[in-house]
């Protein structure tokens, strides 16, 4: 066969998963925050095969679902198999799309963690006889076993359900995955009964008719039992959650990221790192996260789709969503940045402070306990403690604009739409409708202030004086 023999992955994506418990299909269980399948399919689109037919089953309508909005432009085909019958029945309905020309590489749609460099291998083996991806398990119960003959030469797989005592200390497993030419697989099918302990079809049974045909099989093995380590449970999923993650952490401080705990840190998408950057522990990030030189992040903050530039710093507790910020800003602790928050160099926004839909300017600062929507802050502008945009008003949204160098007193009311001019100053518990001038102080209070000095405090009832 030769080297440009176009290559079909076949990734196995039926099963049910019933030790899941779930209703949602086990391929589309989230691991760092992505089903298992895209996994699966990101480190088959690597290969740059000619194409990836899934073999679907149980959950259909919800694989198709997921599938229609994810990987598009994927050369993806997809199969239903509407009983599974076995992981050679699985691999027949895929056949008729592939060409015998092919080199066929049997893929799981719960096996999410094989590195594309693995499964190149196993490509290569695969294109001059029938490849097997094995690995050494200290407990091999459940998987089935790789048989040697005198010469060391692969002579078979038995399923555990089907081995004999002494087959079952065999410690060298099959993983599942293999590759091998699209024209003696499909031969092999051909061939393959069900009468075996399961009643099922069984792939593994093309290990013996390659034998038979005097076909080269080579096990190659994987690195580690987590590359090639499948699901079936949410004991295993959290398991390869952590190995994910730990991977995630040993590439950024690799890459010269500083982790206050590798253990305590979780990534569900891309987090692209400048220079000297530190996150403290707890936090979480999602989508895809930029953090420019020196950014640090304090402890249990969520950062979803952010830019942050160099010098920012993030405090504790903060939940950043969709928004960016400049360089040397100053962010939380209990910040809220929401879709649409866009902050310059050198803001601060401070604790219990929400923003959304709003960009502010070079210097400005809301320190506590503001909302700020739907709003456009200019340069060195003060926002007061308990500042409130008052964007709806009950039906549509409006617009708050604060120009260059003002100063609202804390607990004002911007009653949206309402533009607050440049260099304005508004007193305290100001609740403000109308533009505020240029300049000059603006107050709105229900009245004076005045005081009473013979009031006397209400009595609680049935207290003795
Ligand atoms: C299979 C292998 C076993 C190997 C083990 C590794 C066979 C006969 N046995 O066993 O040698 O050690 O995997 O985990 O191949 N699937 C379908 N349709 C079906 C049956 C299965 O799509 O009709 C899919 C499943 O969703 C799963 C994969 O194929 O992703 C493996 O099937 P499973 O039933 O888990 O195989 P095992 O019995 O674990
Ligand atoms: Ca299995």
């Amino acid at each position: 066969m030769s080297k440009t023999a176009p290559l079909h992955c076949i990734v196995l994506a039926a099963g049910k998963g019933t030790r899941m418990k779930s209703d949602l299909p086990k391929v589309l269980q989230p691991l760092a925050g992505q089903p298992l399948l895209a996994h699966v399919l990101q480190s088959a689109s690597k290969l740059a095969p000619a194409a990836i037919h899934v073999v679907y089953g149980h959950g259909a309508e919800r694989v198709q679902q997921w599938a229609q909005h994810a990987f598009a432009g994927a050369p993806l085909s997809w199969v239903l198999q509407a009983q599974q019958q076995g992981t050679a029945h699985a691999v027949q309905q895929a056949m008729p799309a592939v060409p015998d020309d092919a080199v066929v590489l049997v893929l799981y749609g719960d096996v999410p963690l094989t590195p594309p460099e693995t499964l190149t291998s196993l490509v290569q083996a695969g294109r001059r006889g029938l490849a097997l991806l094995t690995v050494e398990l200290d407990d091999p119960s459940g998987y089935g076993r790789i048989l040697r003959d005198r010469a060391r030469q692969v002579k078979g797989i038995v399923e555990h359900k089907d081995a004999k005592p002494a087959q079952q200390r065999i410690r060298e497993v099959n993983t599942g995955l293999m590759a091998m030419p699209a024209k003696r697989l499909r031969r092999w099918l051909s061939k393959i009964g069900n009468d075996n302990a399961s009643g099922e079809f069984y792939l593994t049974d093309i290990v013996a008719l390659a034998v038979r045909d005097k076909l080269k099989v080579t096990a190659v093995s994987a690195a580690c039992a987590a590359d090639v380590a499948g699901v079936n449970d949410k004991i295993q999923l959290a398991g390869l959650e952590r190995e994910l993650q730990r991977r995630h952490a040993d590439a950024l401080m690799r890459a010269g990221v500083t982790l206050a705990d590798p253990a305590r840190f979780d990534l569900r998408g891309e987090l692209v790192c400048g220079a000297d950057v530190a996150i403290d522990v707890g936090c979480v990030f999602e989508g895809r996260v930029e953090l420019g030189n020196g950014v640090q992040i304090g402890p249990h903050c969520v950062l979803r789709n952010v830019r942050l530039g160099a010098g920012t710093r993030v405090d504790a507790h903060s939940v950043l969503e969709d928004c960016s910020a400049g360089a040397d800003v100053r962010i939380g602790p209990f910040a809220r940045l929401r879709p649409g928050a866009q902050l310059a160099d050198e803001v601060h926004v401070g604790n219990f402070v929400e923003v959304k839909n709003t960009r502010i300017g070079h210097g400005s600062k809301a320190n506590h306990l503001a909302y700020l929507g739907d709003g456009s802050v200019g340069r060195g502008v003060n926002i007061g403690a308990g500042t409130i945009f008052c964007n709806y008003d009950g039906a549509n949204k409006h617009q708050t604009t604060i120009e260059d160098d003002a100063f609202i007193g804390s607990d004002t009311q911007l009653v949206a739409p309402v533009t607050v001019g440049r260099g304005a100053t508004i007193a305290a518990g100001s609740t403000i409708t109308k533009d505020v001038p240029a300049g000059g102080l603006t107050l709105c209070r229900a009245r004076e202030q005045k005081t009473y000095p013979s009031w006397q405090r209400p009595q609680k009832k049935g207290k003795k004086k």
